[in-house]
């Protein structure tokens, strides 16, 4: 059974590591991200972002898919269902669908807004035991092709949205989605020090998770971040992979794989197992490997 993300994030603050929150896109993805979780004893969240949910179907079909693969293949280390960066509908659907976890993402709106619509989401999923995560100023960068300036948030602003009963908690502290610019100044770990004392010893969640040097990773780790938000690394080690297989000659229908050139299973395994690799290696730095031992 998928579970609520409350629970093993609580788990995570209090033994001073993190679980990786790793988005899905597919099949393959979901496999990888499963199956390495269970191989190293690791919580883990597996979401999706709005743009994933309606490339591969819509929300039930997400659910159905890691709900059933989570059972076939009997994963038996806690796993939860999280929709990123949802906006209010969006949100309501994942609820409906099945999900374990949202994000509702009001950070965009006035912060009164935020605050009613974070009440409300926050009342529905909890009567189902759904974990919330609400975010207050906005992480910069590009996903799904909006883009947003990073923010450092406010720690007043984090304590109002910490009361609203949420289960953890989005705080902009510099760290933007994508790949980081050159003259990056790095993450804002004295403003995460602020917020982690003004939030009640909440969970906090750093998006952005591809590019952060490990020594600011682990400082994050240390003052109060349990979730870390990981995408475009997977997004470009599994592309990596999936190129270097074809320029190697491996899908060439005119060489002696002429049949087998063009087996989706061979194409795609390169990209499965890059994605495996890649979230090892996050849960190694996170500290969240035999956690579910
Ligand atoms: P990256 O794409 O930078 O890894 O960030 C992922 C993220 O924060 C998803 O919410």
């Amino acid at each position: 059974m998928l579970v609520s993300a409350a629970e093993m994030l609580k788990k995570a603050k209090a033994g001073h590591y993190a679980v990786g929150h790793f988005n899905t896109n597919n099949l393959e993805w979901t496999k990888a991200i499963l199956t390495t979780a269970e191989e190293l004893k690791s919580p883990v969240i597996i979401s999706v972002s709005m743009g994933a949910g309606k490339y591969m179907g819509g929300y039930t079909v997400v659910a159905a898919l890691v709900k059933s693969m989570h059972d076939s293949l009997k994963i038996s280390v806690p796993v939860a269902l999280h929709l990123d960066h949802g906006n209010y509908d969006a949100a309501l659907a994942c609820i409906d669908a099945g999900f374990t976890s949202v994000m509702f993402d009001g950070s965009s709106l006035p912060l009164e807004e935020n605050v009613e619509k974070t009440k409300t989401i926050v009342k529905l999923a909890h009567s189902k035991g759904i974990s919330v995560e609400a975010e207050v100023g906005a992480i910069g960068g590009t996903e799904d092709g909006i883009t947003a300036d990073g923010e450092v948030a406010d720690p007043k602003d984090c304590a109002l949205m910490a009361s609203l009963g949420i289960d953890f908690l989005a705080a902009g502290i510099g760290n933007i989605h994508g790949i980081y610019p050159a003259d990056w100044t790095g993450l804002h770990i004295d403003v995460l020090n602020d917020i982690n004392a003004a939030t009640n010893n909440i969970p906090l969640v750093l998006h952005g998770g591809t590019g952060i040097p490990d020594d600011q990773i682990r400082a994050a780790i240390k003052n109060g971040v349990s979730k870390i938000n990981v995408n475009t690394d997977c997004q470009l080690v599994f592309a990596e992979a999936t190129i270097a297989y074809c320029a190697a000659g491996k899908a060439d229908p005119s060489g002696d794989n002429k049949e087998k050139g063009y087996d989706p299973r061979k194409l795609l395994k390169p990209g499965y197992e890059a994605i495996k690799a890649k979230v090892k290696e996050k849960m190694e730095l996170f500290g969240s490997v035999g956690k579910a031992a």
